[in-house]
């Protein structure tokens, strides 16, 4: 008689940035080394884990929406196992475990308990652990990847937040800053570049504020970037997100140096009013971004800059959003996250400051700064008409399968006709038309 194993079956959900991405590759290696299984159809799944974001009020909203759609699950499926984690797990651990559907909550440090919690869970107790830890960075663990057939990942290299800008929950959630060693770092992209990847993106919440101690000798942002270029010549490297306080001269003549650094930096300025950037605790002024933007463009001419950018903070005034809108202009972001501010309990902007654009004005700024990037993203895409570009190869466009897809070293899609070409492939392609978000353009192979 033939023997079935049943592989118990994991569905993760994840929400929020792309750290989060990071972590839910992390907990499917934790997960599958006690045999768990990733599957992409939630009807097959076992066990069910939303990782989740706080970051901003509706990211919440969201998540409660789900939990509410899969307690009707569970009552059709009691087996199903449910759990949350990520930085809501964190922020509201044992409000979110009241809910009848959670089985477990874990936090963004906590990931090495999972199986415990699991095991707490079957014998009908709810699993708990939202303790942030000074030091887990997960080494050891080899993250599962969710797209398999990709050749585009992540590896977080370090954790945390210090920076307690006024208005954000992350330095909450994600507790203080740490980084990984080096070492640990190189040996992931070695299993990564085994696997099939061709571009790598180093994530942390400040990318650029990594460092390594090891006795007297210290591995810097840019000294890392570096061996990382130098040892492995055939991946494209990118990093998100930088920090502006941390965009070092050394840092971007490192991306200058090196053919396989993208072209790339997402550099969220948040406002361009420097009375807002000062009760935002941003720690840099309107002058001091645009110096380093200056820097950038000199060392780099053809740099793509991205950035995140939010209207409504408490006290901004209409002339403080014009000077947002007139830095937008004068700097010409090729893209921008754009958001209205959302007030978090717990931070400092939540204790001490009033809340105080009204929701309309909030929704009429954001439109309108939504408006001017739109303007400036179609701008620079015809700037970039005539130009050729090394593109890496995604895959199929969605639309159709006679068209590829793929980045820029500068982070911009542009669309091809495929002319047999497939994932990894690197091919020079000409922009013949651009719209505000995407460059159409043909292969000049
Ligand atoms: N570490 C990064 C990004 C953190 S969160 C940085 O320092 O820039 C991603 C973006 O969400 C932020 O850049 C900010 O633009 C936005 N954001 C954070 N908190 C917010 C809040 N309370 N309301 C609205 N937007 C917020
Ligand atoms: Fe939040 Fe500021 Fe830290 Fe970014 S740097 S995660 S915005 S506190
Ligand atoms: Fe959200 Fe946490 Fe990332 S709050 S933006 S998932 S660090």
């Amino acid at each position: 008689m033939e023997l079935k194993i049943h592989k118990p079956q994991l569905f993760i959900e994840t929400y929020g940035c792309q750290m989060n991405v990071a972590d839910s590759e992390v907990v499917a290696g934790i997960l599958g080394k006690i045999g768990y299984q990733l599957t992409d159809d939630a009807e097959k799944a076992d066990l069910i884990l939303i990782n989740t974001c706080s970051v901003r009020e509706n990211a919440e909203q969201r998540v409660w929406g789900r939990l509410d759609y899969f307690r009707a699950v569970k009552r059709r499926r009691p087996q199903l196992q449910l759990g949350v984690i990520g930085c809501m797990a964190e922020r509201l651990g044992e409000k979110l475990s009241e809910h009848e559907a959670v089985d477990i909550v874990a936090g963004p440090d906590a990931y090495r308990d999972l199986p415990m919690l699991l095991d707490k869970a079957k014998h009908g107790l709810k699993g708990i652990n939202v303790d942030l830890s000074q030091d887990e960075t997960y080494s050891g663990i080899t993250p599962e990847r969710l797209h398999s057939e990709s050749i585009s990942g992540f590896i977080s290299i370090m954790r945390g937040c210090n920076n307690f800008c006024t208005y954000c929950i992350v330095p909450y959630t994600r507790g203080r800053e740490r980084s990984r060693d080096p070492q640990d770092i190189l040996n992931e992209v070695r299993h990564m570049a085994g696997d099939g990847f061709y571009e790598i993106t180093l994530l942390g919440q400040n990318v650029n504020s990594y460092q390594w101690k090891n006795g007297q000798q210290i591995t810097t942002f840019p000294a890392l970037l570096e061996i990382l270029a130098q040892s492995f010549p055939d991946i494209r490297f990118r990093f998100t997100t930088s920090h502006p306080k941390d965009i070092s001269d050394e840092l971007i003549h490192v991306m200058a140096r090196y053919q396989n650094v993208c072209k790339h930096i997402h550099l969220p300025v948040q406002s361009g009013s420097n009375a807002v950037l000062e009760r935002m605790n941003r720690k840099y002024t309107r002058e001091y971004y645009l110096e380093r933007v200056a820097k950038i463009k000199e060392i780099i001419p053809d740099c793509g800059l991205t950035s995140d950018v939010f209207c409504g903070f408490c006290g901004e005034t209409e002339d403080d959003f014009k000077q947002t809108l007139s830095l937008m202009e004068q700097v010409g972001f090729d893209s921008a996250f754009m958001f209205k501010y959302s007030e978090r309990p717990g931070t400092y902007a939540a204790k001490k400051f009033r809340d105080d654009v009204p929701e309309e004005v909030k929704i009429d700024r954001l439109n309108r700064m939504i408006a001017l990037q739109n303007k400036i993203s179609h701008n620079k895409n015809q700037q970039d008409i005539g130009k050729i570009f090394e593109v890496l190869v995604e895959g199929f466009s969605r639309k159709s399968q006679d068209d590829v897809v793929g980045r820029t070293s500068q982070n911009k899609v542009v669309v091809f006709p495929n002319q047999g070409f497939k994932r990894g492939d690197r091919v020079m392609v000409k922009i013949i038309k651009a719209s505000s978000a995407t460059l159409i353009g043909e292969s000049i192979n």
